[in-house]
């Protein structure tokens, strides 16, 4: 099986949808339509992901949330919703939600934000967009760039470009309102950020580390330095610091491989490292 999802709707055709769309792909499947029952089945079973809808009767969505993330707080959420308005939207991110899927969502929809949080849950990895990163001072600047493209031939990557910028990264959150405001699919963004490498998914620290992993500067021990920042800083390659000062990465060739081997801290770039030496470069971004 490839992970157990609880889903909590208080709409049967919902959970029916769920079901249908998820248990033929090997998913293990509970459905309940309230948000207590729910509660009962988490004192009882372990599950990878729960999909909740945000309103229901006798206890709303965000409240079952608050409950679940007390007893797990590593549990993997994704929201449903008919009518996300900007506040349920940032309270759900404030309870660290991995993603939201408006209403009626389509089953490759579903079966992308399943299979992504499942297999983040089994990496021991939440990707959530931080709630600092998706304010609603932000979500209006979003709105605003969409705004200055929309119905503009080519609208989607300039956009996107836009938003990284403002948002420093491409989360979800920040890919399904792209979406909404351009009116194109879900997939489609998705599509467009996995495929240009200069997209991102993931945070970025303050100061962003490349580390040169391309034929000449592998050759001349850049392995080594990865591994001498990753120890250093305690992060994996892709990972951030729980500061959030440094991000470390590695690249193909930097295109200066007669100083091989590279290592570029934001824009600055750096040659003939030592791997022994390779922290020292950092003293000047702390
Ligand atoms: S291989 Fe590292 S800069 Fe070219």
């Amino acid at each position: 099986m490839k992970g157990n999802v609880l889903v909590v709707d208080d709409e049967q055709v919902v959970l029916k949808s769920c079901e249908r769309i998820l248990g033929p792909e090997g998913y293990g499947v509970s459905t309940v339509t309230s948000a207590k029952e729910a509660l009962g089945l988490l004192e009882q079973n372990r599950y990878d992901l729960i999909i909740t809808d945000l309103m229901m009767p006798e206890m709303n969505g965000l409240d079952f949330m608050k409950q679940v993330r007390a007893k797990d707080p590593d549990i993997n959420i994704v929201v449903i919703t008919g009518y996300p308005s900007q506040e349920s939207i940032r309270e759900s991110l404030s309870l660290r939600i991995i993603d939201y899927l408006p209403k009626p969502f389509s089953p490759a929809l579903l079966l992308e934000a399943t299979g992504k949080a499942v297999e983040l849950k089994k990496k021991g990895v939440t990707p959530e967009a931080r709630v600092e990163d998706y304010t609603e001072e932000t979500a209006e600047k979003l709105d605003e760039i969409i705004r200055r493209y929309r119905g503009k031939p080519g609208a989607l990557i300039p956009v996107l470009q836009e938003a990284q910028d403002l948002v420093g990264y491409l989360p979800p959150v920040v890919q399904r309102h792209v979406a909404r405001g351009l009116k194109v699919p879900v997939s489609e963004v998705h599509g467009v950020v996995s495929f240009y490498s200069f997209f991102t998914m993931k945070p970025k620290g303050k100061h962003n580390i490349r580390v040169c992993l391309g034929t000449a500067c592998y050759v001349k021990g850049a392995e080594e330095i990865v591994k001498k920042l990753s120890d250093g800083l305690q992060i994996e390659v892709g990972g951030i610091t729980t500061d959030r000062n440094f991000s470390l990465e590695t690249v193909r060739c930097l295109g200066a491989c007669g100083l091989a081997p590279v290592v570029v801290v934001d824009k600055d770039t750096y040659g003939s490292i030592n791997p022994i030496k390779v922290l020292d470069l950092l003293k000047d971004y702390e």
